[in-house]
C-alpha cells in the first residue's frame, strides 16, 4: 500500500523517519509530499495514494475525488475541521484523527505566550506575575488537562467550563467548576480556549462575553481563529484598553491590531501550537501506527466519520 504523508507544514525531519520506520517495518511504502504551495501538487500525488495521513492540509471533495484509490486518511492531529468527513464517507473514506498526541505542545504554547506578554516582551519595563491570577479553561480536553498542570505548578486559581463533562471530573482535577461561559470569563483574568471550530463555535466569543472579563483580561487562542468574532474582538479592543489577545495564528483583522494596539497582542506567523519535534512524533507515529493497524485488523478506534 502507498501511505502519503502529505504535509504544508511538514514534520520534523526525524518524525517522519520513525513514520517511515513504522510504515516500511507494516510492509507498506512512504510517499512525502512536503511544503506544498499547489493543491494540484497534492491532487496529483493522493491519485495512487492507498493512505493519507496531513496535518492542518484541507482534504476536500476535489482531493477526495482525485484520491481514488483512498481508503484511509489521518489527521495527525486533534482538529478535523480540515477534513470534509461527509465527501470522506461519500467516497468510502475512513477519517480518523490522533487525539492528546500534540496537546502538551499547544499547551505549553499558550503558557508561552502568556508569559512573554506578562513581561513585556522581555523589554525591561516591570511586569506581573501569573502566581495568584485566575485562569479559565474553555473545555477541558486534552490541551485544557496539560493546561491546568502547568497553571497549578504557576500558583494559578484554575476554573474550567467543558458542558459535555460532568463537574465531578473537572473537580477531580483539581479543578473549579464554571456552569456557565459567562461564569467562566465573569470569573479569569486570563481565558484560555480548547473548543473545536465547528458550527456551534464558530464566531462563538465575541464583545459580549470579553467585556465580561476582570481587568487586564487576556484572552489566549490556541484553538482556530474561526471561533473568534473578530467585529467583536475589534470592539472590545477599542472601548478597552486593558485587554490582550494572543493567539497561535494572526486573525484576518491582523493590519488592524498592528496600526491601533501595539503590545496588546501576540500572532504566531504560522500555527505553531503543535511544531515540536515531540509533538510530530507523537502525533505521525500515531497516524501511521493507526493506518498500518487499520490495513491489519481493520482496527476503527478514532474513526471520526460514520
Ligand atoms: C491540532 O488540531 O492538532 C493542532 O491545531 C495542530 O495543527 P497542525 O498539525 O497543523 O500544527
Amino acid at each position: 500500500m502507498k501511505i502519503l504523508v502529505a504535509t504544508e507544514k511538514p514534520f520534523a525531519p526525524l518524525a517522519v523517519n520513525m513514520i517511515r520506520e513504522v510504515t516500511e517495518a507494516a510492509g507498506h511504502e512512504l510517499a512525502l509530499l512536503e511544503n506544498y504551495t499547489d493543491v494540484a501538487d497534492l491532487l496529483s500525488e493522493v491519485a495512487d495514494a492507498d493512505a493519507l495521513i496531513v496535518r492542518s492540509d484541507k482534504v476536500t471533495a476535489q482531493v477526495l475525488d482525485a484520491a481514488k484509490n483512498l481508503k484511509i486518511v489521518v489527521r495527525a492531529g486533534a482538529g478535523y475541521d480540515n477534513l470534509d468527513l461527509t465527501a470522506c464517507s461519500a467516497n468510502n473514506v475512513v477519517a480518523m484523527n490522533t487525539p492528546g498526541q500534540n496537546s502538551n505542545a499547544v499547551a505549553e504554547l499558550a503558557f508561552e505566550m502568556m508569559l512573554y506578554q506578562a513581561r513585556g516582551g522581555f523589554a525591561g519595563k516591570a511586569g506581573t506575575e501569573l502566581r495568584g491570577k485566575t485562569l479559565g479553561l474553555m473545555a477541558f480536553g486534552n490541551v485544557g488537562k496539560y493546561m491546568a498542570n502547568i497553571a497549578k505548578g504557576f500558583g494559578m486559581d484554575v476554573y474550567a467550563f467543558d458542558p459535555f463533562l460532568s463537574g465531578e471530573a473537572i473537580e477531580k482535577a483539581g479543578v473549579k467548576v464554571c456552569k456557565t461561559v459567562d461564569d467562566l470569563f465573569s470569573k479569569c483574568q486570563y481565558v484560555s480556549l480548547h473548543i473545536p471550530a465547528n458550527d456551534e463555535t464558530k464566531k462563538s466569543i465575541g464583545f459580549e462575553l470579553l467585556k465580561k472579563m476582570p481587568k487586564n483580561a487576556v484572552l489566549i487562542n490556541t484553538a482556530r481563529k474561526e471561533v473568534i468574532d473578530e467585529d467583536g474582538l475589534l470592539k472590545i479592543f477599542a472601548e478597552r484598553g486593558d485587554i490582550s489577545y494572543l493567539s497561535d495564528v494572526a486573525p484576518d483583522c491582523k493590519n488592524e491590531f498592528e496600526e491601533k494596539y501595539k503590545d496588546r497582542f501576540i500572532f504566531t506567523a504560522k500555527k505553531m501550537g503543535a511544531q515540536t519535534k515531540e509533538a510530530n512524533i507523537n502525533a505521525g507515529v500515531a497516524a501511521a501506527r493507526q493506518i498500518a493497524d487499520y490495513f491489519k485488523t481493520g482496527n476503527e478506534t478514532f474513526r471520526l466519520n460514520k
